[in-house]
């Protein structure tokens, strides 16, 4: 499919928020109830701590605040909520629903669901309603995966976490950040990675990581394609926090150097919907992203989704 900006109407980031839960969960508290240790944990996946605690709904009232304060917009002039989650509060109505009372906002709201890979789907729709005239959107990831997580399960406790990441996007007179973007998913290989209504995740963790890093790459791959950059031009890249060593995995195979990747899933865990908006704001926070610097999103999750995106930061033409 060509992903062609040619009469695009474009967009860019003007605010950003992040939440966590409020209750920090480290190895160590782990290693009290499950037969695992701080070592295993750290060396297989990179975690240290995650935060726990909140609603899909809270959390993401959180961080759609903050980003909206930093806008300085006015709630009621936003024109769409877009909420990933692959975790809403209720099956009915959509968890927007109830953020969009909560931010007082006067706009449509709907969630969107493509598991881990989400935020990144969220982001093309949103850029995809400013083509079509919206002028100012809330994009918010945001996932209460602890809720749906197995305590007494050393497969998957070790690994999630509770958080929400918002940006508030604005539309551009000219084509704007989006360079390129890429939505893949293969619904053949639902089993490895699933939860049933009122389950718990179940998950073939060796599988999960083998594909993640494959489909990364090809992701990433097409995106850096259809923009026409080099990968040495990529200043950062804001992957998916679900394993340290499937980042550094896919980096390598990208050609991308380790330290231009932003990595918190040392202390969130993986957040799913909120991993790639939660490093991305702690590397906005941190000054590591300038004005014109090319960002590359790249992200995978259950179904199996992955989604890739890069842009231009700030750029308006
Ligand atoms: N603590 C201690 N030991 C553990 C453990 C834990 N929490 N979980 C598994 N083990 C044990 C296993 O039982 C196995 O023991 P054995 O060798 O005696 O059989 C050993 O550690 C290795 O297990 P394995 O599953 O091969 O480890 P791994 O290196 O593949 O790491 C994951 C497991 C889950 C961390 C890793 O596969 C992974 O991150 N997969 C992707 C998961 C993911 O990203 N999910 C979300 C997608 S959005």
């Amino acid at each position: 499919m060509p992903r062609t900006r040619d009469g695009v109407r474009g967009a860019v980031i003007t605010g950003w928020g992040c939440a966590v839960g409020n209750r920090r969960v480290t190895n160590h508290d782990l290693e009290q109830t499950l037969d695992t240790s701080d070592t295993w944990i750290v060396e297989r996946t990179g975690i240290s701590e995650r935060q726990v605690g909140g609603s899909t709904a809270e959390l993401s009232i959180r961080s759609g605040q903050a980003a909206l304060e930093m806008s300085g917009l006015d709630p009621a002039s936003i024109d769409a909520l877009v909420l990933s989650t692959t975790t809403p509060d209720r099956v009915v109505p959509a968890t927007s629903a109830t953020v969009q009372a909560g931010l007082g906002l006067q706009c449509g709201a709907f969630d969107v669901n493509a598991a881990c890979s989400g935020w990144v789907y969220g982001l093309v729709n949103a850029h995809g309603l400013v083509a079509m005239g919206a002028e100012r959107i809330l994009l918010i990831g945001t996932d209460t995966l602890t809720r749906i997580t197995d305590w007494s399960d050393r497969n998957t406790a070790v690994l999630f976490g509770d958080g929400s990441g918002a940006v508030v996007l604005e539309a551009v007179d000219g084509a704007g950040q989006m360079l390129a973007w890429d939505l893949d998913a293969d619904g053949t290989a639902e089993e490895l990675l699933f939860a049933d209504i009122g389950g718990f995740v179940q998950m073939s963790g060796k599988e999960v990581f083998r594909r993640a890093v494959r489909i990364m790459v090809d992701s990433a791959r097409k995106s850096i394609a259809h923009a026409g950059i080099d990968i040495e031009e990529v200043a950062l890249v804001v992957p998916h926090q679900a394993n340290k060593r499937i980042i550094e995995a896919a980096t390598k195979q990208l050609g991308i150097p380790l330290d231009k990747s932003s990595v918190v899933l040392q202390r969130t865990g993986n957040t799913s919907s909120a991993s790639i908006p939660l490093a991305l704001v702690d590397a906005l926070d941190n000054g590591r992203v300038k004005m014109g610097d090319l960002v590359l999103f790249v992200g995978f999750g259950a179904g199996m989704t992955a989604a890739s995106a890069v842009i231009r930061w700030g750029a308006t033409s």
